[in-house]
């Protein structure tokens, strides 16, 4: 089984898992106030145990956000944030109608493989942020959930043959044709396929298939072969939480130790997420 990372004896928040390995619902705390380092610590720790949080009914300003993701470690301003305020650069806009504009101008080109986005957020970076903080600002009456995977789960499940051909293998991420939109001009660089979390120690398995992974070492069929067997533990409801958007949510989860994807199915609604990165210590460059 996967590792449980202990919380720590306490306390006033309310937690209850929503699924046996992955996602938890935290009641009792307004996270629009500064929080008390206990409290901190235990939302936390309920984090890396659970790996996506959700509050409730909240109250969150851009400026609250980025307060209490700053509760978490430093902020990360993502070179394609598209800002509503200049002034809350790590405000990132996750809008319907950017989305369908991205896509129309990044069509498949023919040969390229099509994977249904399951996907971390900046895998195209060297050093990842570790975490983020999305909070639902327009929704479609509904529809528009996300899906959460637990990445150690979905690894546990593989079967031994995939892991010991996975072992060792490094995937690449392409994102450089969206960050040249921008202006921005990074190399790609791989990580492995396989990580070990360093804080709760396990293994997961780790690939965005929103940006053309590619396994180095191996000819195509061979890392589309893999891949495949990733995404469909990636895609199996038991390694999933699924989480409605209500006015006042607020999803927090921890980007190493899962992939996430938004469900597209409520047509030309328009609908807004306004989501904040944690970047990670440059110490961990080799995670
Ligand atoms: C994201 O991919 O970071 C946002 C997820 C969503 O829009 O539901």
């Amino acid at each position: 089984m996967t590792t449980i990372v202990d919380s720590p004896v306490t306390s006033s928040l309310d937690i209850r898992p929503l699924q046996p390995t992955i996602g938890a619902e935290i009641g009792g705390v307004d996270i629009s106030q500064p929080l008390e380092p206990a409290v901190r610590d235990e939302i936390r720790a309920a984090l890396l145990r659970h790996k996506v949080v959700f509050f409730r009914d909240q109250e969150l300003t851009q400026q609250t956000h980025e307060s209490f993701a700053r509760e978490f470690g430093p902020l990360y301003t993502h070179p394609g944030a598209a800002k509503s305020d200049p002034s809350r650069s790590a405000i990132h806009r996750i809008a319907a109608e950017d989305l369908k504009k991205y896509e129309k101008s990044h069509q498949p080109q023919p040969g390229d493989d099509v994977w249904d986005a399951y996907h971390t957020d900046t895998s195209w970076r060297l050093v990842p942020t570790w975490g983020a903080v999305l909070r639902a600002v327009v929704l479609p009456e509904v529809g528009g959930d996300t899906v959460w995977v637990d990445a150690a789960l979905a690894y546990e499940k593989l079967d031994d043959e995939v892991k010991a051909r996975l072992e060792g293998r490094h995937v690449t991420h392409d994102y450089r044709s969206a960050l040249q939109v921008t202006g921005f001009d990074y190399p790609i660089v791989a990580h492995p396929v396989v990580r070990t979390h360093r804080e709760t120690g396990e293994k997961n398995v780790w690939v965005n298939f929103t940006q053309r992974p590619t396994i180095i070492g191996l000819d195509r069929a061979e890392s589309r072969e893999l891949l495949s067997a990733v995404i469909d533990q990636y895609r199996r409801p038991e390694n999933q939480v699924r989480f409605s958007w209500r006015p006042g949510s607020v999803a927090f989860w921890d980007n190493r130790a899962t992939v996430h994807y938004a469900v597209r199915n409520y047509g030309s609604t328009p609908r807004l997420l306004e989501r904040i990165l944690i970047a990670d210590e440059p110490q961990y460059t080799d995670l």
